[in-house]
């Protein structure tokens, strides 16, 4: 099971978040230590989550695309980029689509456009909405990690304090947690669409769907444990238990804030 660290990037000044000194939100000077530093204790793939400092609905990218350079070039070849690719962190109402569906769309491949363009191994857009792994896989090419079975949750509420998203905003996009059909059916879909990794997420409430959506798509699949099951973590050796299971249920990939400590 590979292990992918999850890191925020700010086009500001490091801030401390609620989810520990270890995952602050980084500027882009302070992000060359906690990367090489992880890099020390192990960690070969890196998902960003790239927070602008300013909210707006027609970004240019050009911010996001000079971390993802700047963080690509200073891991070398060593490593793997893994961008995160939603509009949330910069649309005013914190929602991942913009009103217009096509345009949501030409905002969402031009963003992956940018960061593939600026050195990013793999996209993973998390926005859920139709036709965007289709899309980006067909401008781009790139390798995409597919957000493919991400449920509306409680879970995500310490990584929207993170990048200042209003915690209880409602996302009807994301699945309904009794939607296990439905979990499986639009992992299908993304999977044709061209998605070359399936995701569960939040992960541990989704472990009965990690077999099922790697038998019902032939996609390598993984778990993002997502903020709040982080925080829910307390105790020496918790971390470890949690990996053991994630391997247990078949994962092939674990995205979890404490893949360094691993
Ligand atoms: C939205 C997005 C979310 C997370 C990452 N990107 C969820 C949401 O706000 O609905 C959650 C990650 C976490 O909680 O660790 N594109
Ligand atoms: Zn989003």
């Amino acid at each position: 099971m590979k292990l992918i660290q999850p890191i925020f990037v700010h086009e500001g000044d490091t801030q401390d978040t609620k989810l520990g000194k270890d995952n602050k939100l980084y500027s882009l000077y302070d992000v060359e230590d906690r990367i090489r530093a992880d890099q020390d204790l192990g960690v070969t793939q890196f998902l960003l989550f790239l927070v602008p400092l300013t909210k707006d609905n027609e970004p240019t990218w050009s911010w996001q695309a000079d971390a993802t350079y700047k963080i690509k070039d200073l891991v070398k070849h060593d490593a793997t980029i893994i961008c995160d690719v939603c509009l949330c962190s910069t649309t005013e109402d914190g929602h991942c689509h913009v009103h217009d569906a096509q345009h949501t769309q030409t905002l969402l491949t031009n963003y992956a456009q940018a960061v593939v363009n600026a050195g990013a191994d793999v996209v993973a857009p998390s926005d859920c909405q139709k036709n965007t792994v289709f899309n980006i896989k067909k401008v781009t090419g790139a390798t995409v990690m597919s957000y493919s079975a991400k449920f509306r949750s409680t879970f995500y509420r310490g990584w929207r304090e993170a990048v200042k998203i209003e915690k209880a905003i409602v996302r009807d996009y994301q699945l309904d947690v009794h939607d296990r059909e439905g979990a499986i059916a639009r992992s299908k879909q993304y999977a044709l669409d061209g998605a070359d990794y399936c995701m569960v997420k939040p992960g541990m409430p989704c472990l009965d769907l990690i077999e099922p959506i790697k038998r019902a798509t032939g996609k390598p699949t993984g778990a993002f444990q997502t903020s709040g099951e982080w925080l829910g973590i307390g105790a020496p050796g918790s971390m470890r238990e949690c990996a053991d299971i994630f391997k247990r249920a078949g994962a092939d990939y674990l995205i979890t804030y404490g893949a360094r400590l691993l």
